[in-house]
C-alpha cells in the first residue's frame, strides 16, 4: 500500500511504463494522500509484457515491492497496436537497466478494477496514464463499474492544444481511440489532463543536472535522458514533459489547476482525425444543445507549484 496519512485515499494506477509512467509511480507512492491499492498495466508505449515488467522493476527500486501490479491488455479494443518505443526506448525506460525483480502480477487488472471499484463504491480514484483500454474492458464486462469510482483522472487529448502523435491526437486517445470514447462517454466523472496542460511542465537539462545521487536519482537521470535528446533533435528543445504525473497531481490536489468544463467526444475513424477530441465550444450554443458529455478538463497549471510538489515527492528529503 502507499505511504497513507489518516485522510488518504485509495487510488488504483493504470499505466503504461513508459518513462512518464513511471514517473507518476514514483508520485503517486511519494504522496501520503494516496493509497496506492493496485498498479494496472496496459499495452501502449511498449508491449504489454515489457510495461508489466516496467511496473515490477519500478515498485521495486522504490522499496514498494509488496504493491500488487496487475496485468490487463495486450492491445487495443479494434485497433492495430501503436507503440510508442521511439521516445520511450524499447525497453520502455530510457538507458536505465533496472533489474526486472523475480515476482509475478498478481493477477488480471480488469477483474482487479471491477471487483476493487464494486467492493467501495464511490470511494476509490482511478488514475489512468495510459490508452484506456482496461477501463472499457472493465465498463464492458461489468456495466456501470466505472461509475463507481470516486473520480476518474485521466492523462489524455488535446482540446485546444494539438496533438502530438498526429496534427490533432494526444497518443493515449490515438492508441485506443474506441476506448477513450467509450469511458468518455460511460457517465463517470472524468477529469482530463490533456496536453493543454501536460505540454506546460517540462523537466529541463538543468534538472537533470541537479538529480541526487541516489537509486532512483540515478533512474531518473538514465530514463529521461534519451528522450530529452529526441525532443532536442525533433522539437528544438531539450526538456520532458511530465505528462502522466499531472493526472497523479490532479489526485493530490487539483487546486494546482484551472479546471473547466468542456462537452467533448472523442473520434474513433479517419486517417486524419482517429482520437481526437471534439470539444463542442461553439459560442451560438446552450449547454443542452451541445454533443458529448461534460468532461472536467483541465486546461491550465501553476508550473512552479506542480514542479516543486512533483520533485519533493519523488526524492524525499529523507531517502
Ligand atoms: C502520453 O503518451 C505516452 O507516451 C506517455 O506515457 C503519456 O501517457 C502522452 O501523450
Ligand atoms: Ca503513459
Amino acid at each position: 500500500m502507499g505511504i497513507e496519512s489518516s485522510d488518504s485515499r485509495p487510488v488504483i494506477l493504470d499505466a503504461d511504463p513508459g518513462v512518464d509512467d513511471a514517473l507518476a509511480i514514483m508520485l503517486a507512492l511519494g504522496s501520503p494522500e494516496l493509497d496506492v491499492l493496485g498498479i494496472c498495466t496496459v499495452s501502449g508505449n511498449v508491449p504489454l509484457d515489457i510495461g508489466t515488467g516496467n511496473a515490477l522493476k519500478v515498485l521495486e527500486l522504490l522499496g514498494r515491492g509488496g504493491i500488487p501490479v496487475y496485468s490487463g491488455a495486450g492491445g487495443p479494443l479494434r485497433k492495430e497496436a501503436v507503440y510508442a518505443t521511439e521516445v520511450h526506448g524499447t525497453g520502455g525506460l530510457g538507458n536505465s537497466a533496472l533489474p526486472l525483480p523475480d515476482r509475478s502480477p498478481s493477477g488480471d487488472a480488469i477483474s482487479f478494477m471491477i471487483e476493487t471499484l464494486s467492493a467501495r463504491p464511490g470511494e476509490v480514484t482511478l488514475i489512468a496514464v495510459g490508452p484506456l483500454t482496461n477501463l472499457a474492458l472493465a465498463e464492458a464486462r461489468a456495466p456501470g463499474v466505472l461509475k463507481k469510482a470516486r473520480e476518474v483522472c485521466v492523462m489524455g487529448g488535446a482540446v485546444e492544444e494539438p496533438g502530438n502523435v498526429t496534427p490533432v491526437a494526444e497518443f493515449n486517445f490515438f492508441a485506443d481511440p474506441d476506448a477513450a470514447r467509450q469511458v468518455v462517454r460511460s457517465g463517470t466523472s472524468i477529469t482530463l489532463a490533456p496536453l493543454d496542460v501536460t505540454h506546460r511542465v517540462a523537466l529541463a537539462a538543468t534538472h537533470l543536472a541537479e538529480m541526487p545521487a541516489t537509486p532512483a536519482g540515478r533512474f531518473v537521470m538514465e530514463a529521461v535522458r534519451p528522450a530529452m535528446e529526441l525532443a532536442m533533435r525533433l522539437q528544438a528543445g531539450r526538456r520532458f514533459f511530465l505528462h502522466d504525473p499531472m493526472a497523479v497531481a490532479l489526485a493530490i490536489d487539483p487546486s494546482l489547476f484551472r479546471i473547466e468544463t468542456v462537452f467533448a467526444d472523442v473520434e474513433t475513424e479517419g486517417d486524419l482525425t482517429a482520437g481526437q477530441v471534439v470539444a463542442d465550444r461553439r459560442s451560438f450554443t446552450v449547454d443542452g444543445n451541445r454533443k458529448g458529455p461534460p468532461v472536467r478538463c483541465a486546461m491550465d497549471v501553476d508550473a512552479g507549484r506542480f514542479l516543486a510538489l512533483f520533485l519533493s515527492r519523488i526524492f524525499p528529503v529523507d531517502v
